[in-house]
């Protein structure tokens, strides 16, 4: 899949805009995309960026990044995902940074979303649903999540069992089992949840654009 990955990244670019600011993702479609973006460099202003592990890689190909505070709202948010639906609504989180790409993507104007074909289906809910939670709140918002669902939340560990822990210092239940038939309703519904930072669902803000790899890549 990281040919599809690397297609869908490289049709992505001719969406960069010369003097813009670029919002960007994480994961490893972004990964690609950030490849071809250093080429553009010296044509972009900077870029804003979802984690930290991306901000690595921008810096490493000379890419400067902004503070989104500073930037006003972003022409361009670029990103992958865990599943997309065919109304190009998404569960993101995979990657333990969904909050920050909340953000960037409601602070964009347009959010174009790059992925390989497996992440394509009709109902959302195959890939368990990421939920960034504060720490003291972790059992409490996992009782209301199955009690609202009846779907069992798994606290995200590492394999030596520490707990995954974001970058906000927060940490991630994820909710396997569940079969999305109104991501709105769910997204709000969780949101509600005192403890819950975000939900990995984005329905109120689905992608504008998404850009499915191959050969041809496909532009949903
Ligand atoms: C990061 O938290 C996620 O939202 C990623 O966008 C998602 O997991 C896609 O990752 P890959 O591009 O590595 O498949």
């Amino acid at each position: 899949m990281s040919e599809a990955k690397r297609q869908a990244a490289l049709k992505a670019i001719e969406y960069v805009e010369h003097d813009s600011i670029i919002g960007v993702g994480t994961g490893s479609t972004v990964a690609y995309f950030i490849e071809a973006l250093g080429e553009m460099r010296d044509h972009i202003r900077g870029a804003v960026s979802s984690s930290e592990q991306s901000t690595a890689r921008l810096r490493a190909v000379g890419i400067e990044v902004l503070d989104l505070n500073n930037t006003g709202t972003l022409s361009l948010y670029v990103d992958g995902a865990d599943e997309c639906d065919p109304h190009r609504r998404l569960i993101k989180g995979g990657g333990a940074a969904l909050t920050r790409e909340k953000i960037i993507a409601e602070a964009s104007s347009r959010f174009v979303c790059i992925v390989d074909p497996s992440k394509q289906v009709d109902v959302l809910g195959r890939f368990p649903l990421p939920v960034e939670v504060i720490p003291m709140a972790r059992s409490l918002v996992a009782r209301e999540i199955l009690a609202m669902t009846r779907a069992q939340p798994v606290w995200r560990q590492n394999e030596d069992g520490s707990g995954v822990v974001t970058d906000n210092g927060n940490v991630i239940l994820d909710i396997h089992g569940l079969a999305i038939t109104d991501p709105l309703a769910l997204e709000q519904a969780i949101n509600q949840i005192p403890g819950v930072v975000s939900v990995g669902l984005f329905a109120r803000r689905p992608a504008d654009v998404v850009i499915v790899g191959g050969e041809p890549p496909q532009v949903l």
